[in-house]
């Protein structure tokens, strides 16, 4: 290796967090989505950001590194001011500067601010550059474009970029050719085996390096072919795409119009279709229609009435517009609840829909499906059938542009079966062409769902005539080579917002439709919304920021990571490693409509799922194939490749697992860094967070055998090396790390020592790996890395106890005490305490939690403990909870509670005094846990704490006073 990689010694993950989850949050607006769905794509900037850790070599001064870095991503000041869209105005000025610096030029008044007349342009700017510089990152970003939407670096960066980095670049692929060259003697090759929607290669290419992208799937790969040579096309494809879609549109347009299935003959055309469910009531016979809420627009106070009709064995359904609050009430409450009908003529009379589906358990506890599985050639419920389904409502489009709903006439049910027959008419000749999707369903852990709810089997059972037809013919209009290349992935759009999992969303403004994946399954609805051509629009015309890459000859294909045959300088893989998607069912939806024309555009590529060898799950077979995998890539690299592995997963004892099976596929690990991708400050609030770790690793050359009595002392060392290093980069005025990066690191770093052997002992690597274990059985690599762990959580000691207190504590002290250390710093993930609880060797802690809802994890308060857990009362006290019971710190807690109790800290001091025989020995841990426990007075989020804070303060003076001599 000619260098150390930047990456392998730091990463600066707060501001990668904050722009990471700024470009998450931008949904549509992200460069890559716009091509169609794929689950868990990694944003851009972290891509860019990993590359280019891997490629800047780190020099002997950690802080200018970061700099730089940082002005390569515009991550700086200079940066940030380049990529600011929007301005602060007088006010946002005012809020952030003291009036003493404004004054003059802002005035306020009333709790708004303005200029005052005659401020000059350069005044305000240096102004607003003042009060930008004052803002925290995060809320800078509010005011900023993302780093891809710029050029990069100004002339003056480069030139301080250039000094350190001993380069000549002027622009990101010019420095990124020459940070290639002086690492690998040329252009890096930059591979992903599992590259889903595409965003390693597509950085890679848009970087100027060379691009290899494989996934087994490939609808993933069309995603990232589109990426490149789509979105990577700049502005000549731009308009070529452009012209291609329009043509096709306008076509179709034309035949609908023709048609007349979307106009109402008055000048009004359809701009959305309602349809619902019909189940028969077993009480009354009657067809009842089913939703969960008949509201259509809350907005509008649009809702559906049912009104029943004998005649018809069922129900009218009326629409009424502006509707009173008792029917906008009654239609909330729909006919489905709680997973079963309601009936309307009793609504006390509910019957759940499994039973009206007849669902039944076999001999083996098996369902039975009791729904009639629907053949290829059903487009519609069969008049037996359990489930029918009819339209509702209809919203038309005004030739003013209003917007009405209305209730459905004859002519729209004429309009309906007219649609019907056209479809039945080029059924067979569509599914032929691959106009309409004729494949059958996979069953699978998603998959069922439709089958079993109600009775799909085939794909295009999830969408229905009005749509099948629609998309049919955009379909047919785009077959021709020229156009279906650029058109194709559009299919998967316009399935993806417009099939019979579609839901409706009467809360947002207007109304409107939802797309199939809201989330990650296939959910059947009782009332979907079908789109007509029109309301495709925003669908098929996707509007996308095209960029001209300079080259677009990268290897993009369909594989099994497992015969990669490419070798590249650097593979940077997400592996769907214990992943709750189930990428090879999921897709299917999407390659239905594509798996006859990817033969015809891409003859090298397969068109099936190959299901049989997605990698998944977390047992065995998992395991094997995660070893050939990265076996493979080992051997795809030069001696002195990278990789970087990342991985999404909440729970970081799967660490060990990972970290093995790497370790088998004969790599080593580097180091590892946690960028939270999902949210940030949501970090402070106790929200929901999932960081994406970042593994560094390397080939494992040579071979090399430890012995555990020698590999502790090693693993020992490396944690403390690697705290230490962290916490000299860390940056005091904006925290780069937390405590669970801490936590992360110590696992890194005993990974690092354990992965750099072949052996160790007489163990086999991959027989331990394989080697069935009993329940809580640990194996002799885990009981290392629980060492690390336990070596990590020991050594970083809360701020303002002493490591003397520290010594003398019982680890579940120690616990209770880097709980509160969480807690203050905002830290509330159940999964946080349960690892430090791990890290101490705790097994049973949970009896000092006081709130056990998930994401608001934190420990009892002393007035919140009272008497529990007191050695004094063992009522209740179990052996998990003895040695907290007996524990100094157990009945310091207990003293505050009496100071709070008696509102007398002399009491607690009497209490402590009586009950604790070595106080006067352990007097100055007393007086240290106290003062620790007093200072969460001072943080305005513990509320909780606030008396029992003050308490602890009293108390400690108290004891500080109580001299020997004082007795
Ligand atoms: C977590 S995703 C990768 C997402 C990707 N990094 C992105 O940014 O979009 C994992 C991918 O692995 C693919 N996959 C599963 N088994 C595979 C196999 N045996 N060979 C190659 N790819 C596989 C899935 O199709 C899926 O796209």
């Amino acid at each position: 290796m000619r260098y150390t990689p930047f990456i392998e010694t730091q990463f600066p993950l707060a501001r990668l967090s904050a722009e990471s989850y700024k470009e998450r949050k931008a949904n549509v607006g992200q460069t890559l989505t716009g091509l169609g769905k794929w689950w868990g794509r990694k944003p851009l900037i972290l891509v860019r950001a990993a590359i280019l850790g891997l490629l800047m070599p780190a020099s002997d001064k950690p802080e200018r590194d970061r700099e730089i870095f940082y002005k390569i991503l515009t991550m700086d000041e200079d940066g940030l001011w380049r990529r600011k869209t929007k301005a602060l105005g007088a006010s946002g000025i005012a809020q952030s500067l003291k009036p003493e610096e404004y004054a003059g030029r802002i005035e306020v008044k009333a709790g708004k601010a303005a200029w005052v007349s005659g401020v000059m342009t350069e005044q305000k700017e240096a102004l607003e550059k003042l009060a930008f510089a004052r803002l925290p990152y995060e809320e800078k970003l509010t005011y900023c474009c993302r780093p891809e939407e710029i050029e990069g670096p100004s002339a003056k960066a480069w030139d301080e970029i250039n000094a350190h980095l001993g380069t000549q670049a002027h622009s990101l692929q010019e420095l990124f050719a020459e940070l290639s060259e002086k690492a690998f003697g040329h252009r890096a090759r930059v591979g992903d085996c599992f590259c889903g929607g595409g965003s390693v290669p597509f950085e890679a290419a848009r970087l100027g390096l060379e691009a290899y992208g494989s996934d087994l799937n490939p609808v993933a790969v069309l995603l990232t072919w589109g990426a490149i040579n789509l979105i990577g096309g700049g502005k000549d494809v731009q308009e070529e795409v452009r012209k291609a879609q329009e043509a096709v549109w306008h076509k179709v347009d034309e035949q609908i119009t023709a048609w007349g299935i979307e106009h109402d003959g008055q000048g009004n055309r359809a701009d959305a279709y309602l349809y619902c469910v019909e189940a028969r009531c077993p009480a009354t016979g009657l067809w009842v229609p089913l939703a969960p809420s008949w509201v259509i627009s809350e907005k509008y106070r649009v809702v559906a009435v049912l009104r029943r009709n004998d005649a018809r064995q069922g129900y009218d359904i009326d629409i009424v517009s502006g509707a009173s609050d008792e029917q906008m009430r009654a239609a909330k409450k729909g006919t489905v609840q709680k997973s079963a009908l309601v009936d309307p003529e009793d609504p006390s009379r509910t019957y759940p829909i499994a039973s009206l589906r007849g669902d039944q358990r076999g001999p083996k506890g098996e369902t039975i499906y009791g729904l009639r599985l629907w053949e290829k050639e059903d487009l519609v419920p069969r008049p037996d059938d359990i489930f029918q389904e009819r339209l509702y409502c209809v919203r038309w489009i005004t030739p003013e542009g209003e917007r009405i709903y209305k209730a459905v006439t004859e002519d729209d049910l004429e309009r309906e079966r007219k649609v019907l027959s056209l479809l039945q008419e080029r059924f067979a000749e569509w599914q032929e062409k691959g106009y309409i999707p004729s494949k059958k369903i996979t069953p699978g852990y998603n998959t069922e769902q439709p089958i079993r709810e109600r009775g799909w089997t085939y794909w295009h059972h999830l969408f229905n005539p009005r749509q099948l037809l629609v998309h049919g013919l955009l379909m047919e209009y785009s077959d021709e080579k020229s156009s279906m290349i650029k058109n194709l992935y559009l299919f998967g759009r316009v399935a993806d917002w417009n099939s019979r999992l579609s839901g409706w969303m009467p809360h947002e403004g207007n109304a409107k439709g939802n797309n199939t994946f809201y989330n990650i399954s296939l959910n059947t609805l009782f009332n979907y919304s079908t789109r007509p051509l029109l309301k495709l629009d925003t669908v098929w015309f996707a509007d996308y920021r095209f960029y001209l890459l300079s080259d677009r000859n990268h290897k993009i294909l369909p594989l099994d990571a497992r015969d990669v045959s490419y070798t590249a300088d650097l593979w940077i893989t997400d592996p769907p490693y214990a992943d709750a998607v189930n990428y090879h069912e999921l897709a299917d939806f999407f390659l239905a409509w594509y798996e006859k024309h990817l033969p015809k555009l891409f003859p090298d590529w397969y068109a099936d799922s190959r299901y049989a060898l997605a990698v998944r799950g977390a047992d065995e077979d998992f395991k094997k194939s995660m070893v050939d995998i990265y076996s493979n890539l080992a051997r795809k690299m030069p001696d002195d490749g990278l990789q970087l592995v990342m991985f999404t997963h909440q729970d970081a004892g799967v660490w060990a697992d990972l970290g093995m099976i790497l370790w088998a596929a004969g790599l080593q690990v580097t180091a590892a860094w946690t960028i939270g991708t999902e949210t940030t400050s949501g970090l402070k609030e106790g929200n929901y967070v999932q960081g994406t770790v970042c593994m560094v690793l390397r080939k494992r050359l040579g071979e090399r055998r430890a012995w555990l009595d020698e590999l502790y002392p090693q693993v020992e060392d490396e944690v403390k090396r690697q705290l230490d290093s962290m916490q000299k980069v860390d940056d005091v005025s904006q925290p780069q790390f937390g405590d669970t990066d801490y936590q992360l690191a110590a696992y890194a770093a005993a990974l690092r020592v354990l992965t750099g052997y072949s052996s160790i002992e007489d163990m086999d690597i991959h027989y331990e790996l394989f080697r069935a274990r009993k329940k809580n059985e640990e194996s002799e690599f885990e009981k290392i890395i629980d060492r690390a762990v336990s070596i990590a959580t020991n050594y970083r000691i809360p701020q303002g106890i002493s490591p003397y207190t520290w010594r003398n504590l019982e680890a579940i002290e120690r616990l209770y005490l880097s709980g509160l250390e969480l807690e203050r710093h905002g830290e509330a993930r159940h999964g946080a305490y349960q690892e430090l609880a791990r890290g101490f060797g705790v097994a049973e802690y949970k009896f000092m939690l006081g709130d056990t809802e998930a994401n608001h994890a934190r420990f009892r308060t002393p007035s919140e403990f009272k008497r529990m857990y007191l050695s004094a009362n063992q009522n209740g006290n179990d052996r998990g909870t003895a040695s907290f019971a007996a524990s100094l710190l157990r009945q310091i807690l207990f003293a505050i509670h009496v100071a709070v109790h008696t509102e007398n800290p002399k009491e607690g001091l009497n209490y402590l005094k009586a009950e604790r025989p070595d106080y006067w020995t352990r007097r100055e841990d007393i007086i240290n846990l106290l003062e620790y426990l007093a200072a969460g007075r001072s943080l305005s989020s513990l509320v909780h704490w606030e008396q029992d804070a003050e308490a602890a303060g009293l108390l400690a003076g108290l004891v500080r006073n109580d001299y020997v001599g004082s007795r």
